[in-house]
């Protein structure tokens, strides 16, 4: 695995181009296992992947324990509401202690930013080699769930080679909560990198114009962008407009839980302006996939009937590609020598 550089995987800004066409190469030949049969491989026989979920997830953490499982490593999970974080332990030294059990990898999932980074940096400091996987930190990053879109698009458009050329001069379009979205953040790197134009679409209190610049600044820590040419990011408040040419669409899920209640008054009159419907998508000019991280406001920011017409919306095969896409970044991460 000499290509591969990144011991912690905290954000995908330090992604090149070759890192995500690496990730969906390995990604698809683990998808290529037959159901039956070869699923399991020995890959991580003997390592230790534990699961730090201190915020809740269905599909992310599932996904990351299916993968570890598939890969033959032993598997340990956590319960924040029955661990000693009852008893005033940080979500560091909770950590640390997994860390202590010999743990090879670390998904930490955390409703503050930068908590992975900070355990990243700790372990590096304290000269430990357990990797620190990003499973979702406040609004910051979900890299994850970035190369599983990024896999399910490029799968789409190439279905025999899905890679990172699938998407270049592609249109996509982000709707929704995107201020508050890891997902969208995660989605704009990834997209970009490969060459796709982004059309962000929502109203100002959940896309801010600053968006329109996101890719220019990488974060601190980060001094040239390792992707030349990245694809352009523009903002278009309507929907009709914004669909206008799309070749796919990524509605986002409200996070109700992160809003004050002005935010959003009005959930009819929202879905009513962006709400992904089978009537809307008419304004894309041709068929296009649609694509929710998950979990979905039924109704709020998509319509049941297209939740459920699989022939256009591929919420299930971005769960199922999860599961290579985690196994290619565990797979990864645990060989790196130094
Ligand atoms: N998409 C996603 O992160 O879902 P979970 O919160 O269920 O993990």
């Amino acid at each position: 695995m000499s290509n591969w550089t990144h011991r912690h995987v905290i954000d995908l800004a330090n992604f090149s181009v070759a890192d995500y066409d690496y990730v969906l190469e390995v990604a698809n030949r683990f998808n290529a296992l037959p159901d039956k049969g070869a699923r399991k491989i020995p890959a991580l026989q003997g390592k230790l992947i534990a699961t730090l979920f201190f915020e809740p997830s269905t599909r992310t953490r599932s996904s990351f324990e299916l993968a570890a499982k598939r890969l033959s490593a032993d598997v340990q999970s956590f319960s924040p509401n029955n661990s000693s974080l009852k008893k005033g332990e940080t979500p560091l030294d909770t950590a640390l202690t997994y860390v202590a059990m010999g743990a090879d990898v670390l998904i930490v999932r955390h409703s503050s930013t930068n908590i992975p980074e900070q355990l990243a940096n700790a372990l590096e400091h304290s000269g430990k080699r357990t990797a620190v996987l990003n499973g979702g930190d406040g609004l910051h990053s979900h890299p994850s769930q970035g190369l599983l879109d990024l896999y399910t698009l490029a799968s789409y458009f190439s279905p025999n080679n899905p890679n990172t050329y699938a998407l270049k001069d592609k249109k996509i379009v982000i709707v929704g909560d995107i201020i508050h979205s890891r997902v969208a953040r995660s989605n704009l790197w990834a997209l970009t990198a490969c060459g796709a134009n982004i059309s962000l679409c929502g109203p100002p209190s959940l896309l801010p114009n600053a968006f329109e610049s996101f890719v220019e600044s990488p974060p601190p820590g980060i001094k040239n962008d390792p992707v030349k040419n990245r694809g352009k990011i523009s903002i278009n408040r309507c929907l009709k407009d914004a669909l206008d040419g799309a070749d796919a669409v990524m509605t986002l899920r409200l996070q109700k839980e992160r809003m004050d209640e002005n935010l959003l008054s009005n959930l009819d009159t929202y879905y009513h302006e962006y709400g992904i419907t089978h009537e809307s998508l008419k304004w894309c000019g041709k068929k296009v996939p649609v694509l929710h991280p998950g979990p979905v406001n039924r109704g709020i920011e998509i319509s049941s009937r297209l939740l459920e017409d699989a022939s256009i919306c591929l919420i299930e095969k971005q769960v199922s590609n999860g599961i290579p896409i985690r196994m290619a970044l565990l797979y990864l991460m645990t060989a790196i020598e130094n």
